[in-house]
């Protein structure tokens, strides 16, 4: 069926199609960044709620049928999570499944680099969100930040991996490292983002600490010359990019908050705990877990997760004031 069909089972009533499933491999993270988390953590999902191995490679294999391509490994951190690389090992191997990504805070991912890029990661994207050790540890709470940079380097000098860097812009927090950032990454030429602080549960968001795609672009134009590109992803990305031409840096800037890109929206979501979201800021969600375990077939999981696509809102899940949607925290959910 062509994913142009209203009835195709990962299209939506906006003629959307969803061809890039997001998978949180564990609610568990190793730091405590505080735009993500209270500084307690979050209440974690029992071990045994969590979908094993070869649950999330039947259901992406059911997907991958479907017409899903691209999977990225989430968290919390993924690789908080034992035997990660076997995990992608066998993802690689579902037919139809072209790009493997995942998304690090990058402490923990030295050991298995090399391993997870041989089993087939194409894409990584590591947070960064300063460059100062004391602006690190403000954020993350946690110390670290030598060892995820010598990460980002060893990541950055493999040929076959695409290394972007993610930055949440936070007004008196890290702002003020925006031109370290870009002179840091252009230097390294990696592909850096910037992106908005968005409201979660017990993220305490304001819009105070908001530091707007507008504002962001113009504090970058005051140190070099910028221009478009256009969203990534052939305009179906988050990101919206950018290049300096003196420098040759790209950016991207991902502008849920002030300027949302929901209308090319092509991703679907899977918790740790197997629950069913087709977009991140819905609050309902569906089961997959319960009915899996329970013996269900390809069949009744891909009409589960069709009627909850067919379901999704134009945009943001619905909610018109983000802000105030209580929802899951971002740990729990995978970014
Ligand atoms: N707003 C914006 N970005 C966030 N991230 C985590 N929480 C938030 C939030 N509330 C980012 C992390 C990481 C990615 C998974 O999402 O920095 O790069
Ligand atoms: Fe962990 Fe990522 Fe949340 Fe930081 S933002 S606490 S690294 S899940």
């Amino acid at each position: 069926m062509s994913p142009l069909t209203p009835s195709h089972p990962l299209a939506d009533t906006f003629g959307r199609f969803h061809h890039y499933l997001r998978i949180s491999v564990t609610d568990r993270c190793n730091l405590r960044c505080r735009y993500c988390m209270p500084a307690d953590g979050v209440p974690l999902v029992p071990k045994s709620d969590l979908l094993t191995f070869e649950e999330i490679t039947q259901l992406v294999g059911w997907l991958a049928e479907a017409g899903v391509s691209k999977i990225r490994l989430t968290g919390g951190e993924p690789t908080v999570r034992k035997g990660l690389p076997d995990l992608l090992g066998q993802l690689k191997a579902i037919p139809g499944i072209r790009t493997l990504a995942m998304t690090s805070n990058g402490l923990l991912l030295g050991p298995v680099l090399d391993q997870l890029v041989e089993n087939g990661l194409s894409q990584l994207n590591l947070s960064l969100d300063a460059l100062s050790p004391a602006v690190f540890r403000t954020i993350t709470r946690r110390e670290g930040l030598e060892n995820v940079l010598s990460v980002i380097d060893r990541a950055l000098s493999l040929k076959e991996l695409e290394v972007k860097v993610n930055m949440v812009v936070l007004r008196g927090v890290n702002d003020h490292e925006i031109p370290d950032m870009v002179s840091y990454f252009t230097k390294r030429r990696a592909e850096l983002r910037f992106i908005e602080w968005m409201p979660f549960s017990g993220n305490e968001w304001t819009g105070d600490l908001l530091v707007s795609k507008s504002e962001i672009l113009q504090r970058i134009s005051q140190l070099e010359p910028i221009q478009p590109v256009g969203y990534s992803d052939a305009g179906t990305g988050t990101a919206d990019q950018f290049i300096l031409p003196e420098s040759g840096l790209r950016i991207g800037i991902i502008s849920s908050m002030t300027d949302h890109f929901c209308a090319t929206c092509s991703r679907i979501r899977l918790t740790a705990e197997g629950m069913f979201k087709s977009c991140l800021f819905e609050n309902s969600e569906i089961d997959l877990r319960t009915p899996l375990r329970a013996g269900a077939t390809r069949h009744d999981i891909l009409n589960l997760i069709s009627r909850k696509i067919k379901e999704k809102k134009a945009a943001h899940g619905g909610m018109h004031m983000i802000a105030q949607n209580p929802g899951r925290p971002m740990v729990a959910i995978g970014g």
